[in-house]
């Protein structure tokens, strides 16, 4: 095996989502974010590593809540704009429609196949990042592609895994060796 710097690089291709944030009526942004990863059950806790730059990084800081929004595959230019443009220089809901969230003030994506709902609960600050970890308080996810037990379902659904260089992936590629 050879050496690998971007250690990172390793631990994709992983699905990319869209985070909602700020107040909805106030300031609202989407981003992409494919560092996001579930903590704990009880309570349901989310993380996601949210680069200090960024305006969703100060709208989280600002408002303390985010949006964890889970995009179909057609929705890729959406998500794609979202992770190459700041809502600081341009409103990206002219692009991506917010919606107000059910339990949270931040913006949830029209479109979205699944949504958390989060309150920030703690963070980690580490180096150029914040590791924001939500509590989540509601969890929705569209009932003609996903159940309870088994999650989503792939032959109905196809959600965009990111690869870097190599672009984007749809889950819905994925079939089970066996059933
Ligand atoms: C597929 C994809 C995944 C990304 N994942 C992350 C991520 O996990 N964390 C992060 O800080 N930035 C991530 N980015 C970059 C941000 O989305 C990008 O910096 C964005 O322009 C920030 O927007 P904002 O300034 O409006 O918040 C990703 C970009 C793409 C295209």
């Amino acid at each position: 095996m050879k050496e690998v710097k971007k250690f990172y690089l390793l631990l994709h291709p992983r699905p990319a989502y869209l985070i909602g944030s700020g107040r909805v009526g106030e300031r609202v942004n989407f981003m992409a974010a494919s560092w996001v990863t579930p903590i704990a059950e009880e309570p349901p806790l989310v993380g996601a590593a949210i680069g200090v730059d960024s305006y969703t990084h100060e709208l989280i800081e600002a408002y303390g809540e985010f949006t964890v929004n889970v995009v179909p595959m057609s929705m890729l230019d959406a998500l794609y704009y979202a992770g190459s443009r700041s809502g600081r220089e341009e409103d990206k809901t002219r692009v991506i429609k917010a919606v107000k969230g059910e339990k949270v003030s931040a913006p949830v994506a029209e479109g979205a196949i699944g949504v958390l709902e989060c309150r920030v609960y703690a963070k980690v600050k580490a180096e150029d990042v914040t590791f924001f970890v939500g509590e989540v308080l509601a969890a929705r996810a569209d009932e003609s592609a996903f159940d309870e037990r088994r999650g989503w379902n792939t032959q109905r659904v196809d959600i965009p895994l990111h690869n870097w260089g190599r672009g984007f992936y749809g889950l819905g590629g994925f079939r089970m060796a066996k059933a």
